[in-house]
């Protein structure tokens, strides 16, 4: 660890007369800002790295603001960022520049912006965050009511963008239920483009709060310059595009304001999420490659230097029908494979209302002595005994109306007061309501609980299964229930920082009926996530490659399940299913003895390459190859540890067409001017035949290898290392 004073450059506040530019920088990037005494704080440029920022006014570059507000002199409609009702019933807000500070601690650089109105004391500090390792640069604000009475924050974005016009693509994700993280391409045209979201607790299942800005025209993977966006919030969030003039497109993204204004009573601040932007040249590749980055050295994933287990997950296995022979069972067959953590999923609790369907017993988090007469405890112990470590599922954020807990707490659950509440899943599910210090504390006694009974729990599954429907908290006053979205997340992050704080080494997945909370506002206390329900391996193919757009390898839960797939139905060989799911976190969420005795020692055998290719897979730099969405039939991608000397590359064929065209199979990301040994992994029938040959990186990256693939739902797992 560096020392804190060998790099503390703490600026003090400076005031200045004239305009100046401030280089909100990262190794690569430059944001600049133009501020002066008593005007707004205008954003003139955000590109490649300026050193010298005085050739933007000699290039004539005009600012934009850099945090539109509403009703003050301004054309900005749609795209103000901040919309305000002071205390004396004034709409319009005018922020201007009074001073700004900059400083540097461990390779972290902080800037920020100090803004009044010109009118009110109410002050705005416009944060800009920083770091040595990526070009990611965070903005958020703080926002600060200094008026005598209450004011009321209508919107409060995070952080405003303009983008110049041209021929401008935008990328997003759409998804559902088993299908998550779907890429969509468009163009972007004049008028209002939105992705948001309203459901609560699960931002990322419809539309995710990312996005990516494509400024050379259609997509590219690794050409092209290219800006991402991503809002670490788990909550509504609201990400729009507005294109009113000939100039600019204007992003602004942040909390979605819907049903969520929010009064700070005299003193209150109010911090926003952070935006966490990328410029890149070098296409989407070159955006998730900073993002992953980002997230594995800054903390933004839990622990994301940690080497994830590969475990067996009970769901798929039995479902509810968890007892003590079957969990044994299952554990018997993962130890021979060679995993190396088992986790009991859900159906394990209930004592007066027994877990034997989804209708049942959340919140009665006892052990169901019916299924498990010797408790949890036996099954920790019999984990141990087989060389496992042990995991289990909870979903503490919910009750069924069928509960102990619900009959104890009805006023717990989030609920327009006064009206009945509608139930969710298994018909009787609700929602416990995290803006109630009652409610965070019993989440947080869940988890306390099971460490307690459990100590040497490895891993907790953490589920969400109910967005919010019942718009409203039985907890706050009538004058508040519009903070209760905003106020449900606040809940939930105390809580999980309460957890981590005393549990820091536990491995907590954050799955939301798969992957609908795969979000960065969560995401810095949980060490990776479930990528989908659907574990259908072509499927996944699409959701994990949409996925990976923001999200590195190492987080990213992929398990082999059973064939015929239970959501598909489809029949898929074991190696194909074996190298989608390698190419992230694997896992197992089947039976290990409905494996036949072949596809038992493949098992076997691919469980024990994955040990050695782990670093590289879960750490290494992931170049996305041929897209499964151009519909050639092909996939590849590759990943590469960051010193360069070693690479696993995938590929897959999901489509069998007559004179099918056939790529040649490029490799990314490798020392060109090195020499490299393959090694084909997962081999099973004919080989492809590179075992030992030497091609050096240039020749691998510019013109790759002719694979055999020879039928449809083969696939091909390549090991690259550096020879001397
Ligand atoms: C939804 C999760 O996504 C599944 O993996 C499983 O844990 C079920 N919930 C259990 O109810």
């Amino acid at each position: 660890m560096k020392k804190f004073s060998l790099c503390l450059f703490l600026s003090a506040i400076a005031i200045v007369c004239g305009a100046k530019e401030i280089n909100v920088f990262t190794p690569n990037t430059s944001l600049v800002l133009s501020v002066k005494e008593g005007s707004p704080v205008e954003l003139l440029y955000y590109g490649d790295r300026l050193d010298n920022t005085a050739q933007l006014s000699a290039a004539q570059f005009q600012g934009e603001p850099a945090y539109p507000c509403f009703g003050y002199g301004s054309a900005f409609f749609n795209a103000s960022a901040l919309s305000v009702t002071h205390s004396d019933g004034d709409l319009a807000t005018n922020l201007l520049y009074v001073a700004d500070s900059y400083s540097c601690k461990d390779g972290v650089h902080d800037w920020l912006v100090h803004t009044r109105d010109s009118k009110h004391k109410f002050e705005v500090d416009l944060c800009y965050r920083s770091y040595d390792n990526c070009d990611v640069l965070e903005m958020w604000t703080v926002i600060r009511n200094g008026e005598k009475k209450p004011v009321v924050l209508e919107k409060y974005a995070s952080a405003a963008l303009p983008v110049r016009q041209g021929d401008v693509w935008v990328s997003h994700e759409h998804g559902k239920w088993a299908a998550e993280a779907c890429l969509v391409e468009e163009p972007l045209n004049a008028g209002h483009f939105e992705v948001s979201d309203i459901a609560g607790t699960k931002n990322a299942f419809l539309n995710r709060p990312n996005i990516l800005l494509s400024l050379d025209g259609k997509p590219s993977e690794n050409s092209g310059r290219t800006i991402g966006a991503v809002l670490c919030w788990s909550g509504n969030f609201k990400m729009s595009i507005d294109t009113e003039g000939y100039m600019h497109h204007h992003l602004v993204c942040g909390i979605n304001e819907t049903g969520s204004r929010y009064t700070l009573k005299k003193g209150e601040s109010f911090t926003t999420p952070a935006l966490a932007l990328v410029y890149s040249n070098e296409g989407k590749g070159g955006v998730s490659r900073n993002y992953h980055r980002w997230a594995r050295h800054n903390g933004k994933i839990h622990d994301g230097l940690g080497l994830r287990k590969i475990l067996l997950n009970s769901w798929e296995g039995v479902y509810f029908n968890v007892s003590q022979e079957s969990m044994e069972k299952m554990m018997d067959g993962v130890r021979d494979l060679g995993a190396e953590l088992f986790v009991m999923d859900d159906g394990w609790f209930g004592r007066k209302y027994k877990r034997n369907n989804d209708s049942y017993a959340l919140g009665d988090w006892y052990t169901d002595t019916d299924k498990l007469p010797q408790g949890v405890p036996a099954l920790e112990q019999a984990a141990a005994q087989r060389g496992l470590k042990w995991g289990i599922w909870i979903e503490p954020e919910m009750t069924n109306t069928l509960s102990e807990l619900y009959e104890q707490h009805p006023d717990w659950v989030v609920a327009n007061p006064g009206r009945e509440p509608i139930c969710g899943r298994g018909g009787t599910q609700l929602t416990l309501d995290m803006s109630n210090p009652a409610v965070q504390d019993f989440v947080f006694r869940v988890v306390d609980n099971i460490m307690k009974e459990t100590p040497d729990t490895y891993y907790i599954k953490w589920d969400c299964n109910m967005e919010i429907i019942n718009t409203g908290s039985q907890y706050l006053s009538a004058d508040r229930q519009s903070h209760f979205y905003v106020d449900y997340q606040l809940g939930l992050i105390k809580t999980l920082e309460r957890i981590r704080a005393k549990y820091p080494e536990l491995v907590i997945q954050c799955c939301a009926s798969g992957g609908g909370r795969v979000n960065y506002g969560l995401m810095p206390y949980f060490d990776e996530f479930w990528v989908s329900d659907n574990t259908d391996a072509e499927q996944r193919l699409f959701i994990q490659w949409g996925t990976s757009m923001f999200f590195p390898t190492g987080a990213m839960a992929q398990h082999v399940s059973a064939s015929p797939n239970h959501q598909t139905g489809r029949e898929l060989p074991l190696k194909f299913r074996f190298d989608v799911a390698m190419s992230g976190r694997l896992g197992m969420e089947m039976k290990p003895s409905d494996l036949s005795a072949d596809e038992f020692e493949f098992a076997r055998k691919a469980f024990s390459t994955y040990k050695d290719i782990r670093p590289i897979v879960q750490q290494g730099d992931l170049y996305r190859m041929i897209s499964p969405y151009d519909n050639t039939g092909y996939a590849s991608q590759v990943l590469v540890s960051e010193d360069k000397k070693q690479a696993v590359f995938f590929a897959y064929k999901i489509r069998q067409y007559v004179n099918q065209n056939k790529p040649r199979f490029r490799f990314d990301g490798l020392d060109p001017d090195a020499c490299y040994r393959l090694t084909e992994l997962n081999a099973a029938g004919a080989p492809e035949g590179w075992e030992g040959q030497i091609f050096s990186g240039k020749f691998l990256m510019n013109t790759g290898l002719e694979l055999k693939l020879p039928g449809v739902y083969s696939s091909c797992v390549i090991k690259a290392e550096k020879v001397d």
